[in-house]
């Protein structure tokens, strides 16, 4: 089986009757969906808060039914993927341009659990492209901040043209060839004018299970 399906799937064995589930957005978490579009199928009573369009749309076609904050303010569990992971469980997020509704539903959750396969584990982020969320309005502006503070940004394009995400901004997908401590990158990035949300995910990882050739291995983050 795949190592993304691995992880997927064994990510749906801890959805329960009743749950109100955060839906990811990506290729492993489409793993995830489907089998949980099949568990929905057999009668599982669940609800899911999508983190993209692109995931409504699936979810939709999977017959998964879906809700909003408005009527469920708290979510069980949140099912999403990662583009690289440290040791400490530190996330980069989004490769597919989700991460805002990402981070807002993953905040949300009373457990998230992260599912990649294991290219995905990391021993550091330096060198390591990180999307940063910016308000397309003076998004230049901000590119230089950015590279103030040593980024090596590239402006995200879609068809030839800057990539909108769902929230209606762009992405400058930046590299930092130093790191001293990732948590303060993600504070400095969070305080800094014209960036709406960083990809980096810091201590909300309570599960990472991680899809290899031979199986999915699950690992429980120890609470602070
Ligand atoms: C989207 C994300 C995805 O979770 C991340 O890019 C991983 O995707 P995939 O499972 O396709 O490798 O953050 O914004």
């Amino acid at each position: 089986m795949d190592k993304k399906q691995l992880a997927g799937e064994a990510a749906v064995k801890y959805v329960e009757d009743g749950m109100v589930i955060g839906l990811g957005t990506g290729s492993t978490v489409y793993y995830a969906l489907l089998k949980l579009g099949e568990r929905v199928a057999e009668g599982l009573r669940i609800q899911g808060i999508p983190t993209s369009e692109a995931t409504a749309e699936l979810a939709n076609r999977l017959h998964i039914p879906l809700t909003t904050f408005a009527q469920n303010p708290r979510l069980d569990l949140t099912i999403d993927g990662a583009d690289s992971v440290t040791p400490d469980f530190h996330l980069i997020k989004g490769g597919g341009g989700a991460l805002l509704r990402e981070k807002l539903v993953a905040a949300a959750s009373d457990r998230l659990i992260v599912i990649v396969d294991d290219s995905k584990l990391a021993q550091t982020f330096e060198g390591v492209s990180i999307p940063v969320e910016v308000v397309p309005f003076a998004w230049e502006t901000t590119a230089a901040r950015l590279a103030e503070i040593g980024g090596r940004w590239t402006l995200r394009m879609k068809d030839g043209k800057p990539f909108v995400t769902d929230n209606h901004n762009y992405i400058l997908d930046t590299v930092f060839d130093r790191i001293p401590s990732v948590p303060d990158l993600e504070s400095t990035l969070k305080r800094m004018i014209g960036v709406v949300e960083s990809g980096l995910f810091i201590g909300m990882t309570s599960t990472l299970i991680v899809g290899y050739v031979d199986g999915a291995r699950i690992v429980e983050v120890p609470t602070a």
